[in-house]
């Protein structure tokens, strides 16, 4: 299965060191398959058993872009994973799907690996499954689903650190009409946690999933697996 721990904003440089030491340890032996992404200000080389990946980067090398970081910067930390797409980036920051198309474009030509989320919000949830596939469908759009080097995470919005997440029933049946678009290991992300853990891996068409909140204690995160 596949961990994925997603900070946001959350944790220093410090803390994040301290954090994959604890971690590394926890996981030494398992055979998991662990992500972490920090902030950009805690990336750091990291050769283990967890892999850094880097929430957000402008597809560029570098240039004149403020507030961003490119390749260059990741470069320099050996970073070679990368999240696009999580709906705070959509929503908040307001990405275009037509952006995060170029910015997976850029990042799959260079080898990265890519966590690609996807996710709709709760007014399309309400209306019926059809139009859910559907929403989620377009946030396919001029993305190479094809791309050896992809993992989706389906993180409905409405199930992002609210506490309430996808029932097992809609997991199930979204994630199987995700892998008939895009036949690649697929994460479920939206308010995992230890108490839904379980139930969770053992829906079909669940790879893993990627956490928010709890995934900010190592200890907690790494609880999740067992
Ligand atoms: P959450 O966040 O686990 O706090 O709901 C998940 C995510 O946004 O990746």
């Amino acid at each position: 299965m596949i961990f994925a721990a997603n900070f946001k904003t959350n944790h220093t440089r410090t803390s994040t060191k301290e954090y994959l030491a604890t971690l590394e340890s926890l996981a030494q032996n398992s055979s998991d398959e662990f992500y972490l992404f920090p902030p950009l200000s805690a990336l750091q080389s990291h050769i283990g058993k967890i892999t850094i990946g880097s929430q957000n980067a402008y597809p560029t090398k570098k240039g004149a872009f403020t507030g961003e970081i490119g390749l260059e910067q990741l470069k320099e930390f050996e970073i070679r994973t990368i999240l696009i797409g999580h709906s705070e980036r959509r929503v908040l920051l307001s990405e275009s799907q037509d952006f995060i198309a170029k910015k997976f474009d850029f990042f799959k030509n260079n080898g990265f690996k890519i966590i690609y989320c996807i996710g709709e919000p709760l007014e399309i949830r309400e209306e019926d499954e059809l139009k859910v596939i559907e929403f989620l469908a377009e946030q396919f759009n001029g993305i190479d689903t094809s791309y050896e080097n992809l993992i989706v995470a389906y993180e409905p919005i409405w199930a992002i650190g609210t506490g309430v997440s996808a029932t097992n029933e809609q997991i199930a049946s979204t994630h199987q009409a995700i892998k008939t678009i895009c036949d690649k290991p697929l994460l479920y992300g939206g308010s995992v946690n230890a108490a839904n853990i379980k139930d969770i891996l053992k829906i079909p068409n669940v790879d893993g999933v990627l956490v928010g909140s709890a995934s900010l204690d190592p200890q907690n995160f790494f609880s999740l697996t067992k």
